[in-house]
């Protein structure tokens, strides 16, 4: 890739990395693209993705208009957790790469207008961590062990069920054999949870913070946002806990750590921005993340979950945007992410919402209804106020792959259920880049297999494959990308609702934009006085199929004649 830094990058007089200073809003309205790493392509052919590999495909991402890269976990780690486990911060997993690559991708990223967010997980650490490694080895009682939820207890402290099933505290083995304290796990037994009320934990993490935003990344993804602070009581869960009550979750203390947080992102020039991974039911408490001087966003899981139905659309979105206003923080449209079925799976269900606990073997898919939907969905949310996040895989279309052979499986997820649920690995499979080749051209051909194994017949969804068919998925998200940075409309410009009748979903941005979705069983006709702009579907004598989304742009002519809101009725 070129060396030399083009106009959009700054080095400040330290010689410190910077993104540009120049669009300080830039995360109000971006495109945002989640790379998997591990799964994203594989630059050095040992079977899993790689810097190396985002280096190579940074070309691709140029290609397709995205704003910002963010990339999952790549710091040194036992990958129990697909690198959610982190043992160094400031060291890359050698699987991955090297700091000095880290480095040159952010640079080289940034070359092509490109900022890159990196995830940081404050919840817990690596048992692998040097803190959890000194802790284990000076005993019960050392100020080492003060860093995360050392107890001393002849019961287990506690009957909090795990995000991912099962209990979440280990008993730990004294020198001697006998039983020792306990420490407590949210997620993995490999992932002991730190302790944020002890002054280390702070100061770390915002040395980590500072460490990566001097070399230039644009924003940190917080992984499980709402989960840090704990209730130094250890209560068992209430049946309803009311706000804030919670013994693990979405405790007010948390706004603090977040203030400071915020107030060292604002040291930097480019403005740095704070993303929360916060999957919390009730509103009135997610919004209060996004005050202005706490998290920049917040991933809007409501309307991931979302089933595929008019109303519940109309409603999510409408509710979304209520609640940011208040605050002034921008709302953003999520598809999927790498916990998440895949839309083109999810969509073709006849249960077309998501819950973890609903995951199961075996739900069949209507796979071409699954496509169209996730088509029409692409559009929609693209044509939304706010950032979009777009998960690596879904701009091909790719489905959640159901038949990874068991052995294969390697999902954190999937084994502490007790294998009931089927895990996460279904969106992580790696890349197709090429139609042919031992994997689809994520690795060099003839290299190791890749971690995941690759179905067959995804050929014709490699890149290359789709690059070359004008309505392949990949051309519409390529289109629709194009236009939405192009469309002052679709930046900043306002939202309204059109009342279409039952079915249809239409809003209006800016003076002249038009977004239609068809849920209805029929085809409809669009409303006349407008230009066809794109659509997730072509036409058929000039009318919307079912599940499909049009944009449409107001001709002068119609707009001189007709209120926005009456064109419908002209028909
Ligand atoms: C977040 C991540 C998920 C991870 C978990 C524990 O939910 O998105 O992949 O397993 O946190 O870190």
């Amino acid at each position: 890739m070129t060396d030399a830094l083009s106009p959009q990058t700054q080095t400040t007089p330290g010689g410190v990395l910077s993104p540009p200073d120049d669009d300080p809003t830039w995360w109000r309205r971006a495109v945002i693209y989640q790379v998997y790493l591990r799964s994203f392509a594989d630059g050095d052919g040992d079977g899993t993705g790689d810097i190396a590999g985002l280096r190579q495909r940074l070309g691709y991402l140029a290609e397709l208009g995205v704003d910002a890269i963010w990339i999952t976990p790549w710091y040194m780690s036992p990958l129990a957790d697909g690198g959610y486990d982190v043992s160094d911060y400031r060291a890359i997993n050698p699987e991955f790469g090297t700091i000095d690559e880290a480095q040159e991708l952010i640079r080289e990223a940034l070359g092509l207008g490109i900022r890159t967010i990196i995830d940081i997980v404050p919840n817990h650490l690596s048992d692998a961590h040097p803190w959890f490694q000194a802790a284990l080895a000076a005993g019960p009682g050392s100020p080492e062990r003060e860093r995360f939820w050392f107890i001393e207890s002849d019961e287990i402290p506690t009957h909090w069920t795990s995000p991912f099933g099962g209990r979440t505290w280990t008993r730990t083995t004294n020198p001697d054999g006998t039983p020792g304290e306990w420490y407590l796990h949210l997620f993995t037994p490999e992932q002991p949870d730190v302790n944020w009320g002890h002054p280390d934990v702070r100061a770390e993490y915002e040395s980590v913070l500072r460490f990566w935003f001097d070399r230039g990344v644009a924003g940190v993804r917080i992984d499980s946002a709402a989960l840090l602070v704990k209730d130094p009581q250890l209560p068992e869960v209430a049946e309803n806990p009311g706000p804030g009550q919670h013994p693990w979750q979405d405790r007010d203390e948390l706004h603090d750590i977040y203030t400071s947080w915020r107030a060292i992102a604002n040291t930097y020039p480019g403005a740095r921005a704070l993303v929360g991974e916060l999957w919390l039911p009730d509103v009135s408490r997610f919004i209060r993340y996004l005050r202005p001087n706490e998290l920049h966003t917040a991933f809007n899981f409501d309307f991931m979950a979302c089933p595929w139905t008019e109303p519940e659309i109309r409603e999510s979105i409408t509710m979304t945007l209520a609640a940011h206003e208040p605050v002034g923080a921008p709302a953003t449209w999520v598809l999927s992410n790498h916990d998440v079925t895949r839309p083109v799976t999810r969509l073709g269900r006849v249960d077309t919402s998501f819950a973890f606990e609903k995951k199961q073997f075996n739900v069949p898919t209507d796979a071409q209804k699954g496509q169209r939907r996730a088509r029409a969905a692409a559009l929609l949310t693209a044509a939304l106020p706010g950032s979009l996040y777009i998960y690596q895989g879904d701009e091909l279309g790719l489905p959640e792959v159901e038949n990874i052979p068991r052995n294969k499986l390697n999902d954190p997820m999937h084994y502490q259920s007790g294998g009931t649920d089927p895990g996460r690995d279904g969106c992580r499979v790696p890349l197709p880049w090429e139609p042919d080749g031992s994997s689809y051209g994520f690795g060099p051909d003839g290299a190791t297999e890749p971690w995941l194994p690759q179905p067959h017949g995804w050929s014709s969804l490699s890149v290359a494959s789709q690059k070359r068919e004008p309505h392949s998925m990949l051309s519409l998200y390529k289109r629709a990308i194009r236009l939405r940075a192009e469309d002052p409309s679709l930046r900043d410009g306002d939202f309204g609702w059109l009342e279409l009748g039952e079915g249809l979903l239409g809003f209006v941005r800016g003076t002249d934009f038009i977004c239609i979705t068809n849920f209805t069983a029929q085809h409809v006709p669009l409303p006349a006085g407008n230009a066809v702009v794109l659509t997730s579907e072509e036409l058929v004598d000039g009318e919307l199929a079912p599940d499909a989304t049009a944009w449409l742009r107001r001709t002068t002519a119609a707009a001189a004649t007709t209120p926005i809101d009456r064109m419908w009725e002209r028909q």
